[in-house]
């Protein structure tokens, strides 16, 4: 059973400040409220961890589509969905100190001054608000959307009539969404904006329970696949109290956290809630008619969706590791081969001109086919404990042989095994071992 490992936490932390994976946003100010910027390898992780979910939700199947919907909507949509109504947590101030609180979270007690002078829990709901156009007025007001389903749900039948698809089928969506959280923090495990990766599968209603139970085993094994131990995972099924205002069924696949079990990922089962609220609030009949067997249905949908930010820090977190090379302590990120931010990093032993121009011919050979550094400051074993630490799975190495053999070396970062390799065959060799 794996247990909550509260240094690990500040160990990840500084890493991704140090390397730059992540940044405290607008920090020259002093920060800002629970929001982070991710830097120059952190926008390469981010990246490889949606282009890897879309790749199994979209480019691997036959039947799921993507889409790209605006963040702004009609407020009607939150109107339907429910989540101007009940999109809410239960908001209390401490009458001493005068901090609020979600007061689910805090157990009656401050956790600024241990007050249990509180006053009595009020919803608060999490939806941005603003105003669209020069006016601010009622008439002009906007959400920042909550989550990326709703955009899926009012492009239903655009999707349906131009897709050629019928259910059972999906419908894909990665983009920012906002929410104005009581208490943010874990670093990037909640914050107020953050981005999600869901996808929507309508199903004819007889067969939700059957694809409630395929997806909830389908997105357990994609953490498990790039890398995350299985015993650091559960699926977690929420009871009745728990469930959203739209949900039949959840259960939560959850990541064992330096801070104990946290949710990266929920799979709902929305039953027709979604289509049904629409086809009311727009007057659209939102159906699917199967020509075939002349069956008109609202189909029902059963959702995975998950958190950018939540899994990226489970990725770091789970890849983090601590061992000893040569007598020497060093840290490495053992992130799989698909996430790593830098896939390979190109090193001339010596910063001696007489290597740069082989180097230099070595990284333009790979650079089109990966993410790759060219790095030829500091002596070579530092340059090595750095990519081990950012995570860059083969290192290649020009050395004063490599002028007279044509020959590089490529060490692994896992095995630290080294393999000398013509630069013909360089791309080849890499390609064989790092996924495409
Ligand atoms: N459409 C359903 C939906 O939005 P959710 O469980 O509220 O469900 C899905 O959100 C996922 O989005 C969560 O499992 C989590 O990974 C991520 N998420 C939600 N709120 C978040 C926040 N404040 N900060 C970071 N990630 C968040």
């Amino acid at each position: 059973m794996p247990e909550a490992n509260p240094d690990r936490m500040e160990q990840v932390v500084n890493l991704c400040k140090r390397r730059g994976f992540v940044f405290p946003s607008s920090e020259i100010y002093g920060g800002f409220r629970s929001t982070y910027d991710y830097g120059p390898l952190g926008v390469l992780l981010k990246r490889n961890v949606m282009d890897a979910w879309w790749r199994s939700m979209v480019q691997l199947r036959d039947d799921i589509v993507g889409i790209d919907a605006a963040i702004l909507m009609a407020p009607k949509v939150w109107e339907a969905s429910g989540h101007l109504a009940t999109f809410t947590d239960p908001l209390v101030d401490c009458r001493k100190c005068k901090e609020r609180w979600r007061e689910d979270q805090i157990e009656g007690v401050c956790p600024n001054c241990g007050s249990t002078d509180l006053t009595e829990a009020r919803p608060f709901n999490l939806m941005f608000k603003t105003f669209v156009g020069p006016v601010e007025d009622e008439g002009s007001v906007a959400y920042l959307r909550p989550e990326t389903a709703q955009g899926i749900f009012v492009n239903f039948m655009n999707v349906l009539q131009t897709s050629r698809k019928k259910p059972p089928f999906g419908i894909a969506q990665m983009g920012k969404s906002f929410r104005n959280e009581i208490t943010p923090g874990n670093f990037i495990f909640r914050t107020r904006e953050f981005e999600q990766m869901e996808m929507e599968f309508f199903v004819p209603p007889a067969e939700g329970p059957t694809w409630f139970e395929y997806w909830c085993q389908e997105r357990l094994r994609w953490y498990v696949d790039l890398g995350i131990p299985e015993e650091s995972l559960r699926m977690r099924q929420h009871d009745a109290e728990e469930l959203s205002h739209y949900s039949a069924g959840t259960a939560d696949v959850e990541f064992m956290f330096p801070f104990g079990w946290g949710e990266l990922e929920g799979v709902a089962n929305r039953t027709d809630y979604d289509l049904t609220q629409h086809a009311k609030f727009s007057g659209e009949r939102l159906e699917y008619f199967d020509q075939a067997s002349g069956e008109r249905y609202v189909p029902h949908v059963i959702e995975p969706a998950a958190g950018v930010g939540r899994s990226t820090m489970a990725f770091l977190l789970a890849a983090y590791d601590e061992d000893e090379v040569n007598n020497e302590k060093r840290t490495v990120l053992r992130l799989h081969p698909r996430l790593a931010p830098i896939k390979v990093a190109v090193l001339p032993l010596s910063k001696k001109d007489t290597l740069t121009p082989t180097a230099r011919e070595v990284l333009t050979l790979v650079q089109p086919h990966f993410m790759t550094e060219y790095d030829e400051t500091q002596a070579i074993g530092r340059r090595y404990r750095r990519q081990d630490e950012i995570g860059t799975p083969y290192c290649v190495t020009i050395d004063f042989e490599t002028l007279e053999d044509r020959a590089v070396t490529v060490r692994d970062r896992d095995t630290l095994a080294q393999d000398r390799i013509s630069i013909d065959k360089l791309v080849d060799y890499l390609r064989e071992r790092l996924p495409a």
